[in-house]
C-alpha cells in the first residue's frame, strides 16, 4: 500500500470533523429533551406512600367516613385528589378500612343507607348491599367484595395506603 492512499485528504478531514463536532452538538442538545420527555415514567410511582386520615383512639366500631386527599402527579401536572374511606374496628379490634367505591359502577355506598339496610353498606345506583366486612351480598349487582385500603398505625394515628381487592371476605 502507498503512503499516499492512507493519507486523508482536507475534505475528508472536515467531513469527519464537521460531523463529529456537529454529531456531539446534537447529542448535546437532545440529551436534556429525551430526558425531559421520559422524566414522569422514571419518577417512582409512590405507591407505598401512607397518608393520617384519623386518631386510633376516635374509631370505633360503627364505620364512620373518613375524608383526606393525596397528591396525584400526572406526568408534569400534580394535583390534589379527594380520597375517602369507610373506617371502623372489627370484632376483633383490628381497623378495617374499606373503599367507599362500589364494584359494580362504581359509585358511593354508604353505611346503613335508607331502611332495610341496617348494618350493611348500601349503593342507591342499582340497590347494591354489602356487608360490614366489605362482602357483596349475592343477588345485588355488585360482583365483588369491596377494596380494602392497606392501613397502618403509628403513634396512634391511622394512615391508608392503596385500595387493594379484598380477599379476606
Ligand atoms: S353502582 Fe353500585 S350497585 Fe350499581
Amino acid at each position: 500500500m502507498s503512503e499516499r492512499k492512507q493519507q486523508v485528504s482536507r475534505r475528508q478531514f472536515l467531513n469527519y470533523t464537521l460531523t463529529g463536532v456537529g454529531g456531539f452538538m446534537a447529542a448535546g442538545m437532545l440529551a436534556p429533551m429525551v430526558r425531559m420527555a421520559v422524566d414522569p415514567v422514571l419518577q417512582p410511582k409512590g405507591e407505598g406512600e401512607f397518608i393520617q386520615v384519623a386518631d386510633v383512639s376516635e374509631i370505633t366500631t360503627e364505620p364512620v367516613r373518613v375524608n383526606y386527599k393525596i397528591e396525584q402527579v400526572d406526568a408534569w401536572y400534580t394535583s390534589e385528589v379527594p380520597k375517602s374511606a369507610w373506617v371502623y374496628k372489627n370484632e376483633n379490634g383490628d381497623i378495617v378500612a374499606l373503599s367507599p367505591i362500589c364494584k359494580h359502577l362504581g359509585c358511593v355506598v354508604n353505611w346503613e343507607g335508607g331502611e332495610g339496610h341496617e348494618n350493611r353498606f348500601y349503593c342507591p345506583c342499582h340497590d347494591g348491599l354489602y356487608e360490614k366486612n366489605g362482602a357483596n351480598v349475592p343477588g345485588t349487582p355488585p360482583l365483588a367484595p369491596l377494596d380494602q385500603f392497606k392501613t397502618k398505625i403509628k403513634d396512634g394515628k391511622l394512615y391508608l395506603g392503596e385500595a387493594v381487592p379484598n380477599t379476606e371476605v
